[in-house]
Parts: structure tokens; C-alpha cells; sequence
């Protein structure tokens, strides 16, 4: 079965209610690639506000979710919260919550799968920094954040989708050549027939993600082993639209 192309926008901590509804504005208007799964991580507090003014095509995501379902966590949220306002997905492990907030390849793991045992889909993030690609590290560094995510998730891959996010390609405007995503793409889905199984291998959605444009999705898009973006600063503009339908 082929993949089905998914493209997520993370709006990351940006946009008010007024911003917020232009955007949802431009993507109901739009005439979209019926193939395309279209997800948008929306800040927490915008949540309720984005999936009741948008219908069930496009799925509405969280940027972060904790490890478990309630308690004396102040100012976390929990999957179970986010299915309660409706929302049914959650982006985890993005390189700013690795980096800025200190998360652990095991926190992100343990994240993903009180996540997915409490019904949530999962974009689940990886990629190695530039210093670690400079010293020849990249995959080292995707297959030791992968190998976490598989010791937490096991067999069941179905309802997470993988975002290989090279650090040194987000909000830079340096992407990735076509080229060098693809490679990365191809080694991880080898180390998941290896490690996982070739059922996952062959059905996980790998997204890319770091400075996707208008410009430069349909020459990503149309890599083999490419089956979608993750896009931060261009979810944001119009722009999207065309990302959404890179391989129209
Ligand atoms: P960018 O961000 O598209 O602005 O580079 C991507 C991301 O952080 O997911």
C-alpha cells in the first residue's frame, strides 16, 4: 500500500485568535490535494479555539503533551486533555523541546507512548544537530533516537508518523538538499526493517522537516522514501497551500 503523503504545519509559540483564523481562512478556501493529510500544530491554548472553526479534513495537533494523564504537573498538559477539546494528534520531541527544555531521548519516549496508549496519533521528531552531521554522526545520532522511540512503542507503528528534522535546517533557510533527506529517509526506514519490522519499514510515514518551502517541496516531495513535510515558519503564510500540495 502506498503512503499517504502527510504534511503538518507547526505554528510553534506564534499566532493570536485574529492570525489564527486567517490562516484557517486560507486553508478552507484553498483547493487542496485530496490525497494529502494535512495535521497543524497549534498552540495549546489555541487548541479548542482551531479544531471547533475547522472541518474533520484537517486534523489539529498538539506541540507537546507530558507522560501522563494528570496530576501535580504545573503547566503541562496531558494527551488525555487534548483528546477532551477534541484534537486527536500531538507533535513530540521536537529539536526546540530537546534543546531549549531539556528533553531526554527517554522522556520523548515515554511521552510517545503514554500519548498513543491514550488514543492520540503521534508526529514523533528526530535529527541530528550540525556539529553531529560535520562529525559524520547523523545517522549514529537518528538511530539512537529512533531505537528509544522503538523500545517504547514496540510493533505497533500505525498511528505515528516520524518527522526527520535535521536541528541545522530549522528555521535557518538552509534545507536539506533532496538529496541528502532521501539518504537519511532511506537509512532510517533500513534501520527500522532491521530493528522493528519490514511491515513498519515499509508503512511508516517519514516526514522531513527544516525549511521547507513553496520553492523547494515538490523537488523533497517527490523523493521516494519522503512522504510528507513538517513545516514551521511557511505554515504560517499562504505559502502552505502549495506545500500541502507538493505532489499535485
Ligand atoms: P521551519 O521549522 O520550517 O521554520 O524550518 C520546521 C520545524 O521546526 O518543524
Amino acid at each position: 500500500m502506498p503512503r499517504q503523503f502527510c504534511v503538518g504545519g507547526n505554528w510553534k509559540m506564534n499566532g493570536d485568535k485574529a492570525q489564527i483564523t486567517g490562516i484557517m481562512d486560507t486553508l478552507k478556501g484553498a483547493t487542496l490535494d485530496p490525497n494529502t493529510e494535512v495535521v497543524l500544530g497549534c498552540p495549546a491554548i489555541f487548541l479548542e479555539f482551531t479544531r471547533s472553526n475547522l472541518p474533520a479534513r484537517f486534523g489539529v495537533a498538539a506541540q507537546n503533551s507530558y507522560k501522563v494523564a494528570k496530576g501535580a504537573f504545573t503547566g503541562e498538559i496531558s494527551p488525555a486533555m487534548i483528546r477532551d477539546v477534541g484534537c486527536d494528534w500531538v507533535i513530540l520531541g521536537h529539536s526546540e523541546r530537546r534543546a531549549i527544555f531539556g528533553e531526554s531521548d527517554q522522556l520523548v519516549a515515554e511521552k510517545v507512548i503514554h500519548a498513543l496508549q491514550s488514543g492520540l496519533k503521534v508526529i514523533a521528531c528526530i535529527g541530528e544537530t550540525l556539529e553531529e552531521r560535520e562529525a559524520g554522526k547523523t545517522e549514529e545520532v537518528v538511530f539512537r533516537q529512533s531505537k528509544a522511540l522503538a523500545d517504547a512503542i514496540g510493533a505497533d507503528w500505525s498511528n505515528v508518523v516520524v518527522a526527520y528534522e535535521p536541528v541545522w535546517a530549522i528555521g535557518t533557510g538552509k534545507t536539506a538538499t533532496p538529496q541528502q533527506a532521501q539518504d537519511v529517509h532511506a537509512a532510517l526506514r533500513k534501520w527500522f526493517a532491521a530493528n522493528v519490522s519490514q511491515a513498519v519499514a515499509d508503512a511508516v510515514r517519514i516526514q522531513y522537516g527544516g525549511s521547507v518551502t513553496a520553492a523547494n517541496c515538490k523537488e523533497l516531495g517527490a523523493c521516494p522514501d519522503i512522504d510528507g513535510f513538517l513545516v514551521g515558519g511557511a505554515s504560517l503564510k499562504p505559502e502552505f497551500i502549495d506545500i500541502i500540495n507538493a505532489r499535485m
